[in-house]
């Protein structure tokens, strides 16, 4: 089974985020993951390209781009351009999934679809086909350091009922405290801000979190 952490960019330092980026650079992260919030689909604002570009200019690493926004099929072959090599978008926030699935993957890059910690797997079933991973949010998408929902891992193990053989990432309030249950529930990447960025030692508990 894959085991990767995708530190949340949200958590870092904006004001060292060069220094934060190499340091996620040289740890055992495979991922990085970007938020992106257009305050309308969630209510707070992050960041764009011009952040992107630069965190991609400062890593090696895959990028993980979470739209968190209205419209994303808009913004996609931007959003790929800028560096991403995956573009998730929420289920909740466009008409045709499977048409906004089938325009990422013609990018080039890995098409993901993400569920509120609401919104069921069956919203979900029937564009599985289109999407190479599932981002299950275990808080409400809008900020960081948020408590876990337990709820959400019941999510990861019926959507591996499903037979569902794409990468599961789970989103929200991961820590060393949960880290290891969220693997045995399904989970191939978990999403980590404040657990990483607020350690004494990110790398270290980078580490703690993937040898649980
Ligand atoms: C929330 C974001 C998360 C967030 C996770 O809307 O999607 O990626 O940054 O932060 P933590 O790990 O602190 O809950
Ligand atoms: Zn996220």
């Amino acid at each position: 089974m894959r085991r990767i952490i995708s530190p949340s960019m949200l958590s870092a330092d904006f004001g060292n985020l060069a220094r934060d980026t190499q340091m996620i650079d040289r740890s055992a992260a495979e991922w990085i993951h970007i938020d992106v919030m257009d305050g309308v689909f969630v209510p707070n604002i992050s960041f764009g390209f011009p952040v992107l570009k630069a965190i991609r200019a400062a890593s090696s690493k895959f990028l993980d781009v979470h739209l968190m926004i209205v419209e994303p099929e808009r913004y996609v072959a931007r959003f790929v351009e800028a560096g991403a090599g995956l573009v998730t978008v929420h289920a909740e926030a466009v008409a045709d999934l499977r048409g906004v699935l089938e325009i990422i993957r013609s990018q080039g890059v890995m098409s993901g679809v993400s569920i509120k910690p609401a919104t069921p797997v069956s919203a979900i079933v029937d564009v599985l086909d289109a999407a190479d991973l599932v981002l299950v949010m275990s808080v409400e998408p809008g900020f960081g350091g948020q408590s876990f929902m337990p709820h959400s891992l019941d999510k990861v193990r019926e959507l591996r009922t499903t037979g569902y053989s794409g990468i599961i990432e789970i989103d929200g309030g991961i820590s060393t405290a949960n880290a290891a249950l969220a693997f045995d529930a399904g989970c191939d990447v978990l999403v980590a801000g404040n657990a990483v960025f607020r350690a004494d030692d990110p790398e270290a508990e980078i580490r703690r979190m993937l040898n649980v």
